[in-house]
């Protein structure tokens, strides 16, 4: 009795360890999902003369990306390999078979999301700079991104 407790207990705990994992996976696609707000649905929005310039929407948008460049290590934490949502996308076991490079593409990102945010003030400005950063989304997700 008392072993098929404590049975129970460990299978219990290590069903919480998975849910915990997925819920890693969970907040990688909904950060990505902000993501692709931030620069589809605002900065490139702007600069193709779909919306208004709004320099609050841009700073807005900007602290999204500043925010996803600074979690992108830990939304791919090591324990999260392999692991899928029912979703469109999902990442390649080259993102934790290629650290390096996978940490390259996050600190170019990086660079990229602070040197534009430091260059934009206005539409013109917008226009000449948002490119860098589609630049490295898109490299980044050639390499480690699958279609599922
Ligand atoms: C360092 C690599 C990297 C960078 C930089 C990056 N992404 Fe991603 N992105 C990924 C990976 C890997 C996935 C797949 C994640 C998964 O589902 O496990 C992804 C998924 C996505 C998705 C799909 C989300 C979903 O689940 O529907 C969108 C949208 C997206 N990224 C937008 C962007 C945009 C926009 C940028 C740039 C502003 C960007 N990403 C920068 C690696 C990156």
């Amino acid at each position: 009795m008392k072993y098929a407790f404590l049975v129970a207990g460990v299978l219990a705990l290590g069903i919480g360890a998975v849910s915990a994992q997925q819920d890693i996976v969970k907040d990688r696609q909904a950060q990505m999902k902000a993501t692709g707000r931030a620069l589809g649905g605002t900065l490139s929005a702007m600069a193709k003369g779909d919306k208004p310039y709004d320099q609050a929407a841009v700073d807005a948008a900007f602290a999204t990306l500043t925010e996803t460049a600074t979690k992108l290590p830990a939304l791919f934490a090591d324990s999260t390999k392999g692991l899928k949502e029912g979703n469109e996308y999902s990442s390649s076991p080259k993102v934790w078979d290629d650290k390096a490079g996978f940490a390259a593409h996050i600190a170019d990102f990086s660079k990229a999301v602070s040197e534009t945010k430091a260059k934009v003030k206005d539409l013109d400005s917008l226009k000449a700079n948002v490119g860098a950063i589609g630049k490295q989304c898109g490299a980044c997700h050639e390499t480690y991104r699958l279609k599922s």
